[in-house]
């Protein structure tokens, strides 16, 4: 049994193939379609496909206008790229505390970490579970700050009703090698905002506006870049295969919360375990199946003895030296960080993978 996957169809092949046979495997037409069937499928918001997670972060807080000394309040309980594409743009990521029962960013902390300095608030889609939205937003309306939503982890989660990438003024999806959906390696950014939207495809590629800039009788392009532009856009190649994955998603995604909702209904007070407080008002995508384990060094050692990987995943990144070392203040990051483990939920667990994950997690540890 795997801890991760990486999932690859039959069809994102054929497509891939397509792409290399064809001889054109720059952005063109297969990276235009994979935008619109994440809008047509999956109901997310102008998604401008890029080459990584890292990229959409960056460029939307390239496009929301982030400068040097700029603050970004951030949550701890991330991967190092949510704090480092704030660096990238000489910006200061600022760090709030997490709930513990959920591990997202908490609104009252971001509330006190709010200075004048403030542009941005970046939460975090834990394992895939949704943040607390409606505040979050809310809070950022009052202090005119923009809303990235760092969604690596939650393509096809839902808040209240409505898909994750069709909330927020901004949201960062990856599409890397063990997510729900890869294009091995790649990313995209969904835009509420149409001028968002123009800004975030131009400058995904030099700033400069590809659909309008005809070439002139002379065969070079003509444009006027008036932004820094970047290279960061989506290619044919990956685009064929994130589509070629993307059709079978939603069979794998309710394959996820099949796994899921066995794993919370048999894990349910079993000693020595919480289980992560999940409300009814929001859907979790299962990138992760996260739980908070007493003797958590034990508990892994165990499983591992009964052919279960269990891990921890990404620890909290504001100790590392780039971000300035440890916050004393984020108490509730502090004991996440202590207890935090996951044990696999991916389409490569068959039933019986799931069953022994469920008894060798009650046999104890
Ligand atoms: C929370 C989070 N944000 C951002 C990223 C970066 O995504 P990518 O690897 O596609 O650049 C990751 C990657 O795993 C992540 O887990």
């Amino acid at each position: 049994m795997n801890f991760v996957d990486t999932y690859i169809s039959r069809k994102a092949i054929e497509l891939a193939t397509a792409v290399l046979e064809s001889g054109y495997v720059t952005a063109g037409k297969y990276a235009d379609k994979f935008e619109e069937e994440l809008e047509i499928r999956l109901g997310l918001i102008n998604p401008v496909t890029l080459n990584s997670g890292t990229s959409a972060l960056y460029l939307a807080l390239a496009v929301a206008g982030i400068k040097p000394g700029d603050e970004v309040i951030i949550p701890p309980q991330t991967f190092i790229a949510t704090g480092l594409a704030v660096m990238m743009h000489y910006a200061v990521p600022v760090f709030a505390d997490i709930q513990y029962d959920t591990a997202n960013i908490a609104p009252d902390s971001i509330r006190k970490k709010i200075t004048e300095k403030t542009r941005a608030i970046i939460p975090v889609h834990w394992g895939g579970y949704p943040c607390d939205l409606d505040e979050i937003n809310a809070i950022a309306k009052e202090h005119g700050l923009a809303v990235i939503e760092d969604a690596a982890h939650a393509l096809g989660a839902v808040y209240k009703g409505r898909p994750v990438g069709a909330i927020s003024r901004f949201t960062a999806l990856s599409f890397q090698a063990i997510k729900h959906v890869t294009t091995v390696d790649g990313g995209a950014l969904c835009c509420l905002n149409e001028d968002d939207y123009y800004h975030a495809k131009r400058r995904r590629w030099f700033d400069i506006d590809r659909e309008n800039a005809k070439p002139s009788v002379l065969g070079e392009r003509e444009y006027d870049a008036t932004d820094v532009g970047y290279k960061c856009h989506m290619n044919d190649l990956t685009a064929a295969i994130g589509i070629g994955n993307l059709y079978d998603f939603p069979s794998m995604l309710k394959r996820r919360h099949e796994i899921a909702g066995r794993y919370r209904t048999a894990l349910k007070g079993v000693s020595g375990i919480s289980l992560l407080g999940y409300k009814d008002d929001r859907t979790c995508a299962y990138w992760l199946f996260t739980m908070l384990v007493e003797r958590r060094e034990d508990f892994i050692r165990a499983l591992k003895s009964r052919g279960v990987p269990a891990s921890v995943v990404h620890l909290r990144i504001d100790n590392n030296s780039v971000f300035g070392g440890t916050r004393p203040d984020l108490v509730n990051q502090a004991r996440f960080d202590e207890n935090q483990v996951s044990v696999p939920v991916h389409n490569g667990l068959t039933d019986e993978d799931v069953s022994l994950v469920i008894e060798s997690v009650k046999k104890g540890w």
